[in-house]
């Protein structure tokens, strides 16, 4: 699958009454997970959208938690509410009148001046959740309130929008075509205690194209004029319904993808799923009109294990550089690489933690190709970006390519990708490259600056639609990957211990 932008969309705005007419019959097919999860209801009672919670680094958060809402343009933002157990109940977890409840005023998120009318109906809401809370509502809305001690499931998903490109898009009306909320449904069915997702959440970069009208879901178009693709109709389409349900089940770490680089998605990413504080003006339309190029800051959070073990994940923003870099070595590397060096000091060794890369485009990472074609290895661009810099990571928790996939290149950290979770598909077959990472078609090291990689040892893929539950085994670094389809139904089980991961 080629990530292009596709061409300008013509100007279609839809009336506002239609889009909500859209929007609540979106709302009413999305799954139910329980109480928390209905738009509908919520959007009637109280003016909330969405709420979810975001995994944010320490250093924003003492809990690593930060609550978010996002509202209707017109009403303040609303109180978050918590319980928390007294200190002087002195039974842990039991419901009691001795529960403390309080407060807490969330902040306005605003969008960046110039994205013009693209997210004049919504704001956003944050507010950091304080530790030990037992639960956390918005008016009668329920979110996930707290990460456990010990960490026993971590969801991870990617890729997960309904592509609508100039010429070409799912039906995303049909859940079999653009399976998303049944996914979201599974993951919540799973009770994960954490989220992880890989990038690209906004794929609506067109308007439905002519000869397929009708099959778009009644999808907002982008607004033609401005120089990017999301609107807060978009968001909530392509995002915020159909994963209520994963949203309300667990914390989501949500990693940026070249779908929200600033002339794409990158507008409601920084309103709605960046990690800084007013973060609205990084995406926006500079004066001169142009969608700036931005590279968020690499960081990190520890995620408890057990008493002796601590996961810690370091997040680097992949999400900007040329599509060409996926092939081809270009100057980008060298703007990317700082991003990476950062990851590699978060990353030092000590002792009871292991440290996962999370990042949009995978740097060992292979896609499926047509039979009888040669494979490559792609995100060049990155891949050398991080040359030297990965030695401390197990494995890399990437998305980008459209299918899942696990690759081993000796003596580095094993690559998985989960591109699987809804939008369209790679297809073809899976098939080990020529030679490895940093050489050209004919074996060439592609520059003097980067070093090639042996060629991978293993190479396991599948084109089927789903998500990942990662569990901890006994000993540390050791964890099973459950690839599992829309349903919840695991297709396959890979096993990582330290750097080495392999399926079956
Ligand atoms: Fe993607
Ligand atoms: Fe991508």
């Amino acid at each position: 699958m080629i990530e292009s932008a596709g061409p300008e969309p013509s100007r279609s705005r839809l009336a506002a009454g239609a889009l909500l007419a859209a929007l609540a019959a979106a709302a009413i097919a999305a799954p139910a997970a329980g109480a928390n999860a209905s738009i509908a209801a919520t959007s009637n009672t109280s003016g909330v959208l969405a709420a979810y919670t975001l995994v944010v680094p320490s250093s924003i958060s003492k809990s690593r938690l930060q609550a978010r809402v996002v509202i209707a343009t017109g009403i303040p933002c609303p109180s978050l509410n918590v319980v928390s157990p007294s200190s002087s109940n002195g039974v842990a977890g039991r419901a009691s009148a001795a529960s403390s409840k309080r407060s807490i005023a969330m902040q306005m998120r605003t969008p960046g001046a110039t994205t013009d009318a693209a997210f004049s109906s919504i704001r956003a809401c944050q507010a950091n959740l304080p530790t030990g809370v037992r639960s956390a509502r918005v008016g009668k809305v329920a979110l996930p309130a707290n990460l456990p001690a010990t960490i026993d499931r971590i969801a991870v998903l990617g890729d997960s929008g309904c592509l609508i490109e100039a010429s070409t898009a799912q039906d995303c009306a049909d859940p079999a075509a653009w399976p998303l909320a049944r996914i979201s449904r599974s993951i919540a069915n799973d009770k994960p205690d954490v989220t992880l997702f890989v990038g690209d959440f906004y794929y609506r970069e067109s308007s439905c194209p002519s000869d397929l009208s009708g099959q778009c879901g009644g999808s907002p178009p982008p607004i033609s004029g401005l120089p990017f693709k999301d609107t807060a109709y978009g968001w909530l389409a392509d995002a915020f319904l159909p994963m209520a349900s994963a949203l309300s089940a667990a914390p989501i770490l949500a990693g940026r993808g070249n779908h929200e680089a600033c002339d794409r998605g990158g507008n409601g990413y920084f309103l709605l799923f960046a990690i800084r504080a007013n973060a609205a003006a990084v995406c926006a339309p500079t004066a001169s009109g142009e969608a700036p190029q931005t590279i968020d800051p690499t960081w990190a959070v520890d995620l408890p294990i057990s008493s002796s073990r601590t996961l810690r994940t370091v997040v680097v923003d992949s999400a900007t550089q040329s599509d060409t870099g996926d092939s081809e070595l270009t100057s980008w590397a060298a703007v990317q690489r700082p991003f990476y060096r950062a990851a590699q000091s978060l990353s030092a060794k000590k002792s009871g933690r292991e440290s996962w890369l999370l990042t949009h485009r995978p740097l060992f990472g292979t896609e499926a190709v047509e039979p009888g074609t040669t494979s490559s290895w792609e995100s060049v661009d990155q891949t050398a970006a991080a040359s030297g810099l990965i030695g401390n990571f197990n494995l890399l928790i990437t998305g980008h390519a459209h299918q899942a996939e696990v690759a081993q290149i000796p003596g580095q950290p094993a690559q998985m990708i989960f591109g699987n979770g809804g939008t369209l598909l790679n297809d073809g077959e899976f098939v080990l490259p020529p030679y490895g990472p940093m050489r050209d078609s004919t074996g060439q090291p592609l520059s003097p600056l980067y070093p090639p990689y042996p060629n991978a040892t293993y190479l396991w893929g599948k084109l089927e639609f789903g998500y990942s539950i990662a569990t901890p085994l006994k000993r540390g670094g050791q964890w099973r990957f459950a690839f599992k389809d829309m349903s919840g139904k695991s297709f396959e089980s890979c096993t990582a211990i330290a750097k080495n991961a392999r399926c079956g």
